[in-house]
Parts: structure tokens; sequence; C-alpha cells
């Protein structure tokens, strides 16, 4: 184990409170591909076209397309020991909050708890009218697209596009949960940090005492900004973390 990791293992065996914040890298080692990443292109088509509101107006058939493609992929994946770390910090964590800007679910199913997901999840979809909500049990994610309720209404993704308000629910968690808890410890994984709420709520834990950790496998905004920059895969380095605890 590097010093790095050291101190930051150390920094976490004394936490009593620990907010993460994790982006697409954190599931790249599922196999499940990043936005900005080289292999995150579908069919030519750049994915920060395909999730936004126009791209879906434009072609609804094609965003659903690549929705299917991406739930097919998510469903037949595996959350990898990065996600597993993570829900296994949870539990020795006296006070702990996730929040993730992934879709895919893996947090929860790695066992993850307190997740709150800051753009929808890929395994719901929501009525372009009534914004009722439907699941694959109820219209299996099988071509012809774009899918339609059963009343023939257009569906979506229930996922937040770019230009589209974030979770509510899950930026009120955060703003709970830094007000009430604290953070010791803020860990940043897996996302280049582009967002602005992802950058305020890092630099504001920072701020207000926490160590601002970041893993990720190349710099990002934040990484300037970290106590401690761990520049390795998070499946390699959040194991290491965890199995240092006592
Ligand atoms: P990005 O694709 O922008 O960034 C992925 C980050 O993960 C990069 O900083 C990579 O260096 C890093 N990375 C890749 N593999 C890694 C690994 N094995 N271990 C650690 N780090 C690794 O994804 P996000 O930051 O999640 O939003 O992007 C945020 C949002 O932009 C997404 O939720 C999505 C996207 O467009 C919407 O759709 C609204």
């Amino acid at each position: 184990m590097t010093e790095a990791l050291a101190e930051v293992a150390q920094w976490l065996q004394d936490a009593r409170s620990v907010l993460v914040l994790t982006g697409a890298g954190i599931s790249a080692e599922s196999g499940i591909p990043t936005f900005r990443g080289k292999d995150g292109w579908w069919k030519n088509h750049d994915p920060m076209e395909l999730a936004s509101p126009e791209g879906f107006a434009r072609n609804p058939a094609l965003v659903w397309e690549w929705y299917a493609y991406r739930y097919h992929l998510v469903e037949k994946a595996q959350p990898n020991p990065g996600h597993h770390a993570i829900a296994h910090l949870e539990e020795r964590t006296p006070a702990f909050l996730l929040l993730t800007q992934n879709v895919d679910g893996l947090h929860r199913r790695a066992g993850s708890k307190n997740v709150h997901e800051i753009h929808g999840s890929i395994q719901r979809m929501r009525c372009t009218r009534t914004g009722k909500i439907y699941h694959p049990t109820d219209v299996p994610i099988e071509p012809p697209f774009p899918l339609k309720t059963p009343d023939g209404d257009l569906l979506r993704p229930d996922v937040v596009w770019f230009g589209e308000t974030i979770r509510m629910d899950a930026a009120e968690a955060v703003e709970d949960f830094l007000a009430t808890h604290h953070p010791d410890v803020c860990l940043l994984i897996g996302t280049s940090a582009l967002f602005a709420y992802i950058q305020s709520w890092s630099l504001r834990a920072k701020y207000a005492g926490a160590r601002l950790v970041e893993i990720n496998a190349e710099r990002s905004t934040l990484s300037g900004m970290a106590d401690a920059f761990i520049q390795q895969q998070a499946g390699t380095a959040l194991p290491q973390l965890v199995e240092a605890l006592t």
C-alpha cells in the first residue's frame, strides 16, 4: 500500500462521518462505459447529445435504443470490488451517505443502503404525459422503440438529462447530511466533477473540516483541491483502503 493510501486509511479509521460522491468511473470496471471516456461513444453518437431533452425530441427511437443497450449492459454487469468496498465502509461508519451520479443501480446491488441517485435510475421509466412511473416488469425494455405505455403514451427513461433539474430528494439528503453530520472525510470517486453541485458539495465538506480524498484514474477539476489524490483505479484502491481498516 502506498503512503498516501495508508494516510487515507487512517483518516477513514478515525472518521465518524463519511460522505461519498461517485461517478461513472466506479462502474467502468464493471464494463459500463463512462460518459466522457473514448469508449462512451455509441454507434458514432455522442452520449452528451443522446442524454438530452433535445436529442429525445429529435429522435426518441434512437435515444431509446441507446438506453436499452445500456439497460441490458447494466443487467448483465456485476458490482465490482470498488462498489463492494464502499458498501463495507458504510457498515463500519457511524454516519454515512453515498451520492451517485450513476443511474446503473450497482451500488445498491453491492449492498450500499444510504445511497441517493442524483441523476435517477435506468431501471425506471416515466410517462411523458402523466409522469407515472413504470418498471421493466410493466413494460419490457425491448424493441420496437420508442417505448410506450399500455395507453400509447410516450415513455422516457426516468433519468436526468443535460439541462434538466437534478433529483431534489437526493440533493436535500446531501444538504441535510452536511448540516447534521459534518463529514470528517469526503471521498470523491471516479467522476470528472464537472457539475457545479458535485464541486460545491466537495468543497463545502472540505471547508467545513472534512479531508477531501479523490480516487480517479486521471486528474479531474478538483484534484488540485484534494487533501489526497489517489491516481488509481477505484476497484484497486478502494478494497486496499477498506482492508486496512480494523
Ligand atoms: P465522466 O465520464 O465524465 O467521468 C468519469 C471519470 O471516471 C473520469 O474522471 C475518469 O478519469 C474516471 N475513471 C474512469 N475509469 C476509472 C476507474 N476504473 N477508477 C476510477 N476512476 C475512473 O462521468 P461522470 O463524472 O460520472 O450525467 O459524469 C457525470 C455525469 O455526466 C453523468 O452522470 C452523466 C454525464 O453526462 C447526465 O447524464 C446528466
